[in-house]
């Protein structure tokens, strides 16, 4: 576990703060120190979350690239620890995926990633230190029926993450892509999990807790430890 004061100092910036693993990721950095920026679309839930977790509140759509260069300007320094939490979840077999459900999943999971980096990441490269973790999925190494579209795009994330940590190489910047199994969110609600026996019920899914203790694992590491990439499953 980091001590309290672990990440005394540091400024992280959580993407889909609002939701069940960003939400988790925040309070976890919050409580080891850092200060954190939260960020999602819609307010009253972000305010919320927010003030759970003792982080400050941007509003933005970080899948425009207006809404990622506001996040970059409302924090206003170097930021120190990025974690890509933002996301989204629809299920389709392939023949039925409309063009805009595919779309959703593209700039909601890829788009949205790879826009907040490349706002984020010039100032830690410049200040030479700094550490993206990106939250793919286990969708994004494996086929599971119907997901066609976040597949794709969480697939997309792991390219991403892959081209990305080569090139941070030497930098003193480091990129760790987490991958969870199903994890017990709000992301899950329209689907009714409990309700469907082609998904996996709610009581045998991951506690965004656990995701965000090896978010916070991760980022705790000394300057010498790379960690490319974790899964993280039920056992
Ligand atoms: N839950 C799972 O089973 C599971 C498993 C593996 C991986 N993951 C991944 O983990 C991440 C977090 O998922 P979760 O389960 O915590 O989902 P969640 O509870 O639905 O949270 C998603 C968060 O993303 C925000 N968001 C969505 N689009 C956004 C955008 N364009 N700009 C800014 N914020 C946006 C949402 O808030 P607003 O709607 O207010 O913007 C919300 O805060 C996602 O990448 C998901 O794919 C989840």
């Amino acid at each position: 576990m980091a001590s309290s004061a672990e990440l005394a100092g540091r400024t992280a910036v959580v993407t889909g703060a609002s939701g069940g693993i960003g939400g988790a990721v925040s309070r976890a950095l919050a409580t080891a120190g850092a200060s954190v920026w939260m960020v999602a679309r819609h307010g009253a839930r972000l305010e919320a979350s927010a003030r759970q977790a003792g982080g400050r509140a941007v509003v933005a759509d970080v899948a425009d690239p207006a809404g990622a260069e506001a996040v970059r300007a409302a924090v206003g320094r170097p930021v120190d620890i990025l974690v890509n939490a933002v996301g989204s979840f629809d299920l389709a077999p392939v023949a039925e995926t409309s063009p805009e459900m595919f779309s959703r999943m593209l700039d909601g999971n890829l788009v949205a990633p790879f826009l907040a980096i490349r706002a984020l990441l010039p100032a830690m490269l410049e200040a030479g230190r700094g550490h993206v973790v990106t939250i793919g999925s286990v969708a994004g190494r494996r086929a599971f029926p119907a997901n066609g579209a976040y597949s794709a795009a969480k697939f997309g994330v792991r390219g991403l993450h892959a081209v990305l940590d080569e090139e941070l190489r030497g930098t003193g910047v480091r990129a760790t892509l987490v991958e969870p199994a199903a994890t017990d969110t709000a992301l899950w609600d329209p689907l009714d999990p409990d309700n469907r026996p082609d998904l996996p019920p709610r009581s045998a899914m991951l506690a965004p807790e656990r995701v965000a203790e090896t978010v916070l694992y991760i980022v705790t590491r000394p300057p010498d430890v790379r960690i490319p990439a974790v899964a993280v499953e039920r056992s």
